[in-house]
């Protein structure tokens, strides 16, 4: 790898941040994008070949946001539910271009751990969040809302052995937010002669 290979992945690694939907503008990115990116996530590294990824796109978020309202609103009791919530998630897409939901499909190797297979879609997940901000894209991991409530993973119909990784919004934004980190790197790292 030359020098210059090295900068433009520097850049586009220290350059990724997390775009909120409600700062997108709106713009939508071809079909072709998303499945390129989505050729990126399965180049992850993956123990034992499980290669444990699936993801389910969207082409039209509003789609995904209702089914998210509503398996919100399936989970709470009437006097916990929260109105302002539901709408919030009916509209939390509006101005995104595509979602995508992650999940781990646990392989049939019981010498990989599931923390492992989690690792693995993590890194895939990465490598679509990497490759978006290449293609100028704005993206935003998501785990909020009902994600990660238990009606969220029926939804999707997974084992229990499974797991929601997240969901991921892309589009494009207008503006660009300071990326920062609060714990110094030599906190986190121990170099041994
Ligand atoms: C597994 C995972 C789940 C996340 N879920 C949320 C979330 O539900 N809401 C949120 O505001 N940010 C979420 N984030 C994004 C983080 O808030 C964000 O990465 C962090 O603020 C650092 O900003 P940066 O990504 O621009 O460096 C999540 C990040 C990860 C890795």
């Amino acid at each position: 790898m030359d020098s210059t290979t090295f900068t433009t992945i520097t850049n586009i690694i220290q350059s990724r941040r997390t775009i909120k939907p409600n700062m997108m503008n709106g713009h939508k990115a071809p079909n072709g994008h998303i499945a390129a990116l989505l050729e990126l996530a399965d180049w992850a590294p993956t123990h034992g070949f499980t290669e444990p990824w699936r993801f389910t796109v969207y082409e039209n978020p509003a789609k995904f946001c209702q089914q998210h309202a509503d398996i919100y609103k399936q989970g709470v009791s009437a006097g916990e539910f929260d109105e302002t919530v539901y709408s919030n998630l009916q509209h939390q897409g509006d101005k995104a271009s595509h979602v995508i939901i992650a999940t781990m499909q646990r392989g049939d190797l019981p010498k990989i751990p599931p923390f492992e297979e989690v690792a693995a879609v993590s890194s895939a997940i990465q490598n679509i969040l990497l490759g978006a901000t290449a293609l100028n894209m704005a993206s935003f991991w998501s785990t909020g809302g009902a994600i990660l409530k238990p009606a969220f993973k029926e939804f999707l119909q997974l084992r229990d052995e499974d797991q929601v990784m997240g969901v991921l919004y892309l589009g494009y934004a207008d503006a660009m937010p300071e990326g920062k980190r609060t714990i110094p790197l030599e906190n986190k790292v121990k170099w041994i002669k």
